[in-house]
């Protein structure tokens, strides 16, 4: 028999797209299935990026192209940065990547691996403890709760902070709790890093899906010399409506993004040459498409935290970012709903899709028993007739 070596026995599946995969199946078995549990806008691409990637073909930019990304689509990054935040920085410190994951892949091969130690605040995006566990380095979860806003202090930070940390993981806004750390909150952050040996990870791929007053803030930039620091991690594939095309960045210090391009280079060669043609012209392009979805996600979060929080033993956060409700259902452990017996968010969540046919994630998945998350990258219809049967289960 064929050998599977240490690191991907270990490897875990994506919990969000296990889910995913288990409400297709029913699907395909006829079952109408409300399906709240994907990261992944509803829209479609807008037109005139896919045109990019059209005229792109035609052109004859299906060839490979530099490994760490073109020079026009490394500067279109660097234009964005800098009109966006004012952050600045020279088009070699981006490389582009197979999608944001595969970005926080390159980042955690490049700079740990076996005896380090990568510190995650939880609740945490799935894939994080699987990607730092890959390069053999071990991962160390600091806990927060939603009295404290699901945010972590720096008083944590510096408490969790031993000999082996590397690096800290930040993501903000988050998934799966659509938290927005303030700026000050950042600054304070940045502070204990920067007192410390440690650099940091920032995963800021929800930034332009902020609702109300809630602001997403460039790590970075925050402290001179904190760039030194750190990687920031983003793309298109959630702004944008992209997901399909895979088109992720890391920027870094020049000796990390150096050594990304070698580890990619033997990895997989470039990004997709069309899509990074297609990523110019949504970076460069008319922002307006943006703005029109960032306003359709906040209508939903409002309607889904409204509606949520009637139901009983719900008890709904509101969100500032991202496109994620993160609530609790503990009232509901112990209980037997539609004659299935809940014991935990698993159990809820089995509960939920076997027997109202609503597919949601188990919070026990990003770290924090007690909660569910439901994407709201969904429509206004499904939202409603998903939640209907939401209420028919917890009633
Ligand atoms: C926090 C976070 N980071 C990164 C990613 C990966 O994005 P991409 O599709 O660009 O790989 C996701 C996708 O769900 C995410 O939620």
């Amino acid at each position: 028999m064929l050998p599977i070596s240490k690191m991907a026995a270990a490897v875990q599946p994506s919990a969000t797209l296990a889910a995913g995969a288990k409400a297709r199946l029913l699907k395909s078995e006829g079952k109408t299935i409300f399906d709240f549990s994907l990261g992944e806008p509803d829209f479609n691409t807008p037109k005139h990026i896919c045109d990019a990637g059209y005229k792109a073909m035609l052109d004859g930019h299906t060839h490979y192209t530099a490994a760490s990304g073109i020079a026009e689509l490394r500067g279109a990054i660097a234009r964005w940065y800098k009109r966006t935040y004012g952050y600045e920085f020279s088009p070699e410190q981006v490389i582009v990547s197979n999608g944001a994951k595969h970005s926080l892949h390159n980042a955690l091969a490049s700079t740990v691996g076996p005896g380090d130690e990568v510190i995650i605040p939880t609740p945490y995006w799935v894939s994080y403890s699987d990607l730092v566990q890959m390069t053999g380095a071990s991962y160390a979860l600091v806990s927060t709760t939603e009295k404290n806003g699901f945010k972590m202090t720096p008083a944590q930070l510096k408490a969790a902070i031993t000999p082996r940390s590397k690096l800290v993981m930040l993501n903000s806004p988050s998934n799966p709790t659509g938290i927005v750390y303030t700026r000050a909150e950042l600054e304070a952050l940045a502070d204990v890093v920067l007192e410390s040996n440690i650099g940091v990870i920032s995963d800021e791929i929800y930034e332009q899906l902020v609702f109300g007053n809630a602001k997403a803030t460039c790590f970075a930039m925050l402290r001179p010399k904190l760039a030194e620091r750190t990687i920031t991690i983003s793309g298109v594939s959630k702004s944008y409506a992209m997901t399909g095309w895979r088109m992720g960045w890391a920027i870094a210090p020049l000796h990390v993004t150096k050594a990304m391009g070698n580890v990619q280079s033997q990895e997989t060669s470039n990004p997709c040459s069309i899509s990074q043609y297609a990523t110019i012209a949504a970076l460069d392009g008319d922002q307006t498409c943006v703005e029109t979805m960032r306003v359709e996600f906040e209508k939903r979060r409002d309607l889904v935290c409204r509606r949520l929080n009637k139901l009983p033993g719900i008890r709904c956060p509101i969100p500032d970012g991202a496109f994620y409700a993160f609530f609790n259902v503990e009232a509901h452990f112990g209980k037997t709903l539609k004659g299935k017996p809940i014991k935990d968010s698993l159990t809820f969540c089995s509960a939920a899709l076997e027997t109202v046919h609503v597919n949601l994630v188990q919070g026990s998945a990003f770290g924090a028993e007690g909660y569910v998350r439901l994407s709201f990258a969904t429509s206004v219809d499904q939202i409603n007739k998903g939640i209907d049967r939401l209420a028919e289960l917890v009633s």
